[in-house]
């Protein structure tokens, strides 16, 4: 719409607080709705008194969803439980699928156009899951379900800019497959500008760009995952889409439906993000040898986490 509204559920979370405050900066949007089971009037309160022209409102409890969401041309899911430390994202499924699944089925009946982004972990199953209600509820079309990886670009980014002197900020490094562990697949011989690295660069950039969210939960202690930097993550993302939404094309990392790489549906690539959402699955590219090896080894587990999230909502 012309005055695009972004429903953010699970807005009082460590990730949804600092990710309401980004969003609440962004100028393409007109109304920001805030939902989560608790806190939502305090946050939306506190976010209010900003002065920028996003206005906020506040929705609490399931009875409220569907006005919260209703609407919406973006909704972005961070609700439900983070890691602690020796969790692996997939620990998660038993409490966070079934927060998705219910959240997706009120999405699906009050905002069905709506561009969905998925925080909630583990990903690489919380997207099956959101993508089979839909079906179910006779909704479903692909290319508006995403899950956000865009902090894995965010910290391959980080990283590479590190290591090699970089501005940090002009360094793009494509990371495609899923959101967790080794089918998180940073592309470094595509970064931007043109770098090369040694084959022991390599072998340590890769893991550390894999197991980066392990490093926040433990570095936390058993305060949570990563938020801040999710957040932002969660904000370029959603600004991304809205941008697509108002017809600027633009490319960006993203798990969705994808046939990009054979024998699995959901893939991490890059993607063209346009009214629809997605316009053009962009594919992997020219990868070494090494990424294509990273690349098969992903597609088994990956398939697993898909099957494990269809089968929850079969
Ligand atoms: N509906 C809406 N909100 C919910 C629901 C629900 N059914 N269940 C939980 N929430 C809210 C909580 O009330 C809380 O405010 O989700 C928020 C989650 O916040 P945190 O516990 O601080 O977790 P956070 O660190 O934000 O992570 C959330 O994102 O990256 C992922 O792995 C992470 O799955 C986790 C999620």
């Amino acid at each position: 719409s012309s005055s695009p509204k972004v429903a953010l559920l699970g807005a009082s979370g460590g990730i949804g607080q600092p990710l309401g405050l980004l969003l609440k900066q962004d100028k393409l949007i007109a109304n920001l709705a805030l939902y989560d089971v608790v806190n939502t009037p305090g946050v939306a309160a506190d976010l209010s008194h900003i002065d920028t022209n996003a206005k906020v409102s506040a929705y609490t409890g399931s009875g409220e969803l569907h006005a919260a969401v209703e609407g919406a041309d973006v909704v972005v899911i961070p609700a439900g439980v983070p890691r602690k430390p020796g969790m692996t994202r997939d620990d998660l499924f038993n409490t966070n699928a079934g927060i998705v699944r219910d959240l997706v089925a009120v999405i699906a009946k009050a905002s069905p156009k709506a561009l969905i982004a998925i925080i909630t972990n583990p990903v690489n199953s919380t997207v099956p899951i959101a993508s089979e209600v839909l079906k179910k509820a006779g909704v479903y079309d692909k290319r508006r379900v995403f899950g956000v990886t865009t902090l894995d670009v965010v910290r391959a980014q980080a990283f590479v800019a590190e290591l090699k002197g970089l501005d940090a900020s002009k360094t793009t490094v494509p990371v495609i497959g899923g959101h967790a562990g080794i089918t998180i697949i940073p592309l470094l011989s595509q970064v931007k500008p043109a770098t090369k690295f040694t084959d022991d660069e390599i072998k340590k950039l890769t893991p550390r760009i894999q197991d980066a969210g392990t490093e926040v939960v433990n570095a936390k202690a058993g305060a949570g995952s990563a938020t801040l930097s999710m957040a932002l993550a969660g904000a370029r993302f959603t600004n991304a889409l809205l941008r697509g939404l108002k017809g600027e094309n633009n490319v960006q990392c993203s798990y969705v439906a994808s046939d990009a790489v054979k024998g699995v549906e959901y893939f991490s690539t890059p993607v063209e993000l346009g009214p629809n959402g997605v316009e053009k699955i962009l594919g992997v590219g020219k990868v070494s040898a090494y990424e294509q090896q990273l690349i098969d080894a992903a597609v088994s587990e990956l398939n697993k986490n898909v099957q494990k999230g269809v089968a929850f909502v079969k």
